[in-house]
């Protein structure tokens, strides 16, 4: 899979920045944006909806690839790229790395930012080590 361009990047930052404004989080007031490339190099993105009743909420990550996922069907994450408010980096929750897990391969990368910038990015084994994967199941 063909790493992508610092140009790239910065797309997928400003499209997470800007799907984040319409983050809906009346409850937690935490917006939170994410944007993905797929290895089609294909851009998708979402941002969390939350719901009065609390579990029905989803997160930004996953509205992302679930979007990815309904346009392309199986695919692979090049990059995604989060973005909330905070300067100190947010990482995905458990929920969403299993998710990512599933759709990604080494070369996936994850990056964390605030609305200026990417501030940290790791691999999926770093946030998701020994993760439980399809090839369990074979
Ligand atoms: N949230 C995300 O969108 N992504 C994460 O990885 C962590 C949490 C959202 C869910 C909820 O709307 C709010 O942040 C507070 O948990």
């Amino acid at each position: 899979m063909k790493k992508n361009s610092a140009a790239k990047l910065q797309q997928l930052h400003a499209f997470a920045v800007s799907v984040r404004k319409n983050s809906y989080s009346p409850y937690s007031k935490y917006r939170v944006g994410a944007a993905l490339s797929t290895d089609s190099g294909a851009m998708f993105y979402g941002c969390n909806v939350e719901n009065a009743s609390y579990g029905g909420t989803i997160c930004a990550e996953r509205a992302a690839i679930f979007s990815a996922v309904s346009a392309e069907g199986k695919m692979k994450i090049r990059d995604i790229v989060v973005v909330t408010a905070e300067k100190k980096p947010w990482p995905p929750c458990g929920f969403c790395r299993q998710v990512i897990a599933e759709f990604s391969d080494t070369q996936t990368q994850i990056h964390l930012g605030d609305e200026k910038k990417i501030h940290k990015t790791y691999s999926l084994s770093e946030l998701l080590p020994e993760a439980f994967g399809p090839q369990n199941l074979k």
